[in-house]
């Protein structure tokens, strides 16, 4: 059985408390149980991790590649926060491990600030999927599962 990783980057272990009119009330155990869910139901492991470190991120993103290689893994669900508005270091990352990517946001990012409007993700992922709330990871987690039957 194939695992999906699902990243979760800074400040989104805040998820529950933290700015409910956009962000809601449901917090980050919420979002591990709806992507093992929605994995278990399309034949997937989901493997949930969550950090604030740019770095970490970044070597959690070349083991998946590594995984991805060997057949073990289908593929990353990616909610890096705010690091997807500055990170270069993630976009070549992601480039580089030759992981297939979703990236995913809760909030619908092009009606919120300019500046988060900007991805230096989009360029590399899959796919890009935002404004769904937190049950939105699950459909994530179902797209990746597409995209693995699809790719055989
Ligand atoms: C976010 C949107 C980002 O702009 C923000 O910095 C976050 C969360 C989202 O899930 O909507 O931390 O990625």
């Amino acid at each position: 059985m194939k695992t999906v990783l699902v990243l979760n980057g800074p400040n989104l272990n805040l998820l529950g408390t933290r700015e409910p009119a956009v962000y809601g009330s449901e917090t980050l155990a919420d979002v591990e149980r709806i992507c093992e869910e929605a994995a278990q139901s399309h034949g997937l492991r989901a493997e949930c991790r969550q950090t604030s470190y740019e770095g970490q991120l970044i070597d959690w993103i070349h083991e998946a590649g590594q995984a991805c290689a060997r057949g073990e893994m289908a593929g990353v669900v990616l909610n890096a926060g705010a690091l997807t508005h500055t990170s270069i270091a993630l976009h070549d990352a992601i480039k580089g491990a030759a992981v297939p990517v979703i990236e995913y946001h809760i909030s619908n990012v092009h009606a919120r600030e300019a500046f988060r409007h900007q991805s230096w993700i989009s360029p590399v992922a899959k796919a890009v999927m935002a404004g769904l709330g937190v049950r939105g990871y699950g459909v994530a987690v179902a797209a990746l599962a597409l995209l693995a039957g699809a790719d055989g």
